[in-house]
């Protein structure tokens, strides 16, 4: 773009917030993926990760603006670059400042800004790998279902090359109104736009029903399952995540501190990169990812029978499992029906030993398939960890121990690991859970297609 700016035309300061975009420092070579129009694309410093999808992430003025931004944070944490645009109600409701800081990228708002060159809407359209209208008004809505094209936003959709997703957000009578039904009808005939959510819950107004807005981790997740690269199409996948707990009657049990982040994570990067994938999730307070069956189950034993059934009695109906759960080791060896009563004198629980679901899958296995992965969580030295994974690794018979310490991990966005095969370890430092998934999932799918 620099090349064509006529030769004496003033440069405007490059810390003005409204304008980065614009006049970045040439950028050393053009992004890989950069569209045909890419005069947009150079600049911000959310050139995101080689891989990840350029999202056009289009705000329209529902009060659930504000929730935009979070899905900026997800995209951009999992290596997206974001480039934002708000219809002039957005800008109402919040700053276009905000969305540039957490972007890196200018905020587009404009179908006729002179100082950009090029038809804007062109221009997105071609870069984005997928454009996300999120919140999506019922007018949008109305908008896109008649093909409009009156502002950025719906001229935006109209010629994006990418997919649509558009997450629904306005008061539960708007939702049901028969017009805004026969529009939703109509983008679902069309096909062009496909919607994510709304859901059943809270309204800005504090009442409840439908028309609330999908979880703004579900749509980032959308957006990067359609946007992205899908590599691990054809793969079937099952992953275990959070913790089993034990109940000891009707009110205590045994647990522990695991919160699902990192099987979550794994799953939904697999889902995102297109493969098929079972989630059997312990008890935890976590959104289902995007484009996947969950099956949610509390004790050791019903883990192991949703285990079977997902890998088949012989092991035939999985590619891969990653067993990321802290499975429980021990269960109460009877569970009282009714509520244990309180006395003074001290009590002995009598535990017996829960199966280790990993290791049996490991000693079922007669050729290389499904590959196993498991985890190992130590609360060791760093050799102290490295040393139990690789016991882990042989005793189990897994093809895979991430190995990391408790303190690192659990209820942690971010994992300092260790990968352990048969060919030795692969110390990756500290990553955001997303990112150790895709690691993870490059190390499970280069052996599922060796
Ligand atoms: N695992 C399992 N079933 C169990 C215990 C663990 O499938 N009953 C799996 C975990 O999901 C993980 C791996 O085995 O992938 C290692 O779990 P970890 O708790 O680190 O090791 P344990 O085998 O339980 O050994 P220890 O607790 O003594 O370290």
């Amino acid at each position: 773009m620099r090349g064509n700016r006529p030769p004496n035309t003033p440069v405007p300061p490059p810390l003005h917030r409204e304008a980065p975009a614009l006049l970045p420092p040439p950028a050393p070579a053009p992004h890989p993926r950069e569209g045909a129009h890419g005069r947009l694309l150079r600049g911000g410093h959310g050139h995101g990760r080689p891989g990840a999808p350029i999202v056009a992430l289009a705000i329209t003025g529902s009060i659930a603006a504000y929730k935009a931004v979070e899905i900026a944070r997800h995209l951009v944490r999992a290596g997206a670059r974001v480039i934002p645009v708000m219809t002039r109600s957005a800008r109402e409701l919040i700053g276009p400042v905000t969305l540039s800081g957490i972007t890196g990228e200018r905020v587009y708002t404009d179908m006729f800004d002179e100082s950009v060159p090029g038809e804007i809407h062109l221009e997105l359209g071609t870069a984005a790998d997928v454009v996300v209208i999120a919140p999506a008004t019922a007018d949008v809505i109305a908008r896109l279902a008649m093909g409009r094209a009156d502002d950025l936003v719906t001229a935006l959709a109209l010629c994006a090359r990418g997919p649509v997703l558009a997450a629904p957000a306005m008061h539960p009578r708007m939702w049901a109104h028969p017009a805004t039904q026969r529009n939703v009808g109509t983008l679902e005939a069309d096909g062009r736009v496909e919607l994510i959510g709304p859901v059943e819950g809270e309204v800005a107004t504090g009442e409840r029903g439908m028309g609330r807005m999908a979880d703004p981790a579900v749509i980032a997740a959308a957006a990067l399952a359609r946007g992205g690269k899908r590599d691990l199409a054809g793969l079937r996948i099952v992953v275990t995540a959070g913790p089993t707990i034990e109940d000891l009657d009707p009110v205590r049990y045994l647990g522990n501190r695991s919160t699902g982040k990192m099987g979550f994570a794994v799953a939904e990067r697999a889902a995102a990169r297109g493969a098929q994938v079972t989630l059997i999730a312990g008890p935890v307070e976590l959104p289902t990812p995007f484009g996947l069956r969950r099956v949610d189950v509390r004790s050791t034993l019903a883990m192991k029978r949703a285990l079977w059934e997902a890998l088949g009695q012989e092991l035939d109906l999985a590619d891969a499992l990653v067993m990321t759960a802290a499975v429980a080791d021990y269960r109460p060896a009877e569970e009282h029906p009714v509520k244990r009563k309180r006395s003074a004198e001290p009590i002995a629980l009598e535990l017996v030993a829960n199966p280790d679901l990993l290791a049996e899958v490991g000693a079922a296995r007669r050729g290389r398939a499904p590959v196993l992965c498991g985890f190992a969580v130590e609360t060791d030295t760093d050799e102290g960890v490295a040393r139990e994974g690789a016991r882990k690794l042989a005793a189990k018979r897994v093809d895979l121990i991430v190995a990391n310490h408790a303190r690192d991990s659990f209820g942690k966005d971010d994992d300092r690991a260790t990968i352990l095969s048969h060919e030795g370890a692969e110390a990756l430092g500290t990553l955001p859970k997303t990112a150790l998934a895709d690691r993870i999932l490059d190390r499970v799918a280069a052996i599922a297609r060796r």
